[in-house]
């Protein structure tokens, strides 16, 4: 079985508010759900191999997602409809997935198609446990939690630059940090913290020259020296590529940004519970130089030097911020009923449609015969359950 690969650390005692205790916009947004009905990704389609299982969360709610012998991708609540064992640690028998207990197998849809033992003369029973709908894309495997009937509403991001004749070199950066998402959403969006990466300088003398809401999307521009990092100062062209400035949309449940139309970023975030996230990143770059000349760097050196710019420049700056974020979780946990100071007007704007889109979630969901378990598991933080077989 596969799984997140860092174990969840309990919730401390004294825990702050839940969304519904909630009383202040600090509490309410890092409270906050994410909208299920969205697409969100869960691993990259490397990570499940046919006839493997992997355990993931949303948002303290349990998912399996299997793949099947002929490589079909299928995901399952992570509960066997008899005595609530993990699915995921069952095996993968063409395209169903058996319990390790009793042995009832179900389909991709989340019925149970075989018993392994006897039925006690009674007809087969009709038992179910909920399926969602799954497809990949950009190397992602993608769930959708939320309501089924709305999954062909809600699109994934095109990247068009990552297709075609002359696809851009594209970087792939993720992570498990132990922080809400919206500290995620915060850290990603607001430059002034320009400090913290003082040894790598991506960006800094960020000015906030537009923040605004349309929709649900909040767009934000900085006037800002970007990459002056060691692998954006050797490899971009600057006077090709415009890096004053920037441009950032929250654009949700989606994060991304655009310098000088040439290098640009994607930020996924997966929800697991109300303090751990999984963070997808895809950076990508129309083209490179070599350094210390004006030559443009071939296509085909492209891949190498993404991965060494990751390894080197990307990642190390990466940690930096979930070193960040996991401390603001710490502190808010601790200090949850402290006044904060909030300086950048961005932020405030992150957090509100954080809210709102929560909120309008939640009534969506009052509104059903049944509460959704998304909106009952509120974000727990669940155990993990000991690693099971793999098929
Ligand atoms: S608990 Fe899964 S088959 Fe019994
Ligand atoms: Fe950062």
């Amino acid at each position: 079985m596969t799984s997140e690969t860092r174990r969840t650390r309990p919730e401390p005692s004294g825990q702050p508010p839940t969304f519904a205790e909630a009383r202040s916009k600090r509490a309410k947004v890092r409270s906050a759900g994410m909208d299920p009905d969205y697409w969100y990704p869960v691993a990259y389609e490397h990570e499940l191999a046919p006839g493997t299982t992997l355990a993931t969360r949303f948002w303290g709610h349990p998912l399996v997602v299997y793949r099947g012998a002929d490589a079909s991708l299928h995901a399952l609540e992570d509960r066997c409809a008899h005595r609530q064992l993990k699915l995921s640690g069952g095996e993968v028998n063409g395209c169903h997935l058996t319990c390790t207990y009793h042995g009832w197998t179900y389909d991709g849809a989340g019925k149970v198609v075989h018993y392994a033992h006897d039925l006690f003369g009674r007809a087969q029973p009709e038992v179910k446990v909920p399926s969602y709908p799954v497809t990949t894309r950009h190397k992602l495997i993608w769930v959708f939690p939320g309501d089924p009937q709305l999954a062909g509403t809600r699109s994934i991001p095109d990247i068009p630059e990552l297709s075609g004749a002359r696809p851009w070199a594209r970087l792939d950066v993720s992570y498990t940090w132990q922080a809400h998402h919206s500290m995620v959403i915060d850290n990603v969006s607001d430059f002034t913290h320009a400090y913290l990466h003082r040894r790598f300088r991506p960006f800094w003398d960020a000015k906030l020259t537009r923040h605004e809401l349309v929709g649900d999307r909040v767009e934000l521009s900085y006037d800002t020296f970007i990459g002056g990092g060691r692998f954006t100062s050797r490899f971009v062209d600057r006077r090709k590529v415009d890096t004053t400035s920037i441009e950032l949309a929250f654009d949700y449940p989606y994060q991304r940004s655009d310098t000088g139309g040439s290098i640009k970023h994607w930020c996924f975030v997966l929800p697991l519970d109300r303090r751990t996230s999984r963070v997808f990143f895809i950076f990508y770059f129309d083209e490179l130089k070599i350094p210390g000349t004006r030559w443009t760097l071939p296509r085909r050196l492209m891949p190498a030097v993404m991965r060494a710019a990751g390894a080197l420049a990307v990642k190390p700056l990466l940690r930096e911020d979930g070193e960040a974020v996991e401390a603001e979780q710490l502190g808010y946990e601790t200090h949850h009923t402290a006044p904060i100071v909030e300086l950048n007007p961005a932020v405030g704007l992150f957090q509100d449609l954080t809210v709102r889109k929560w909120e309008e979630y939640l009534d969506r969901d009052r509104a059903r015969p049944h509460r959704s378990s998304i909106a009952a598991a509120d974000g727990r933080v669940v155990p993990e359950a000991p690693a099971g077989r793999t098929g």
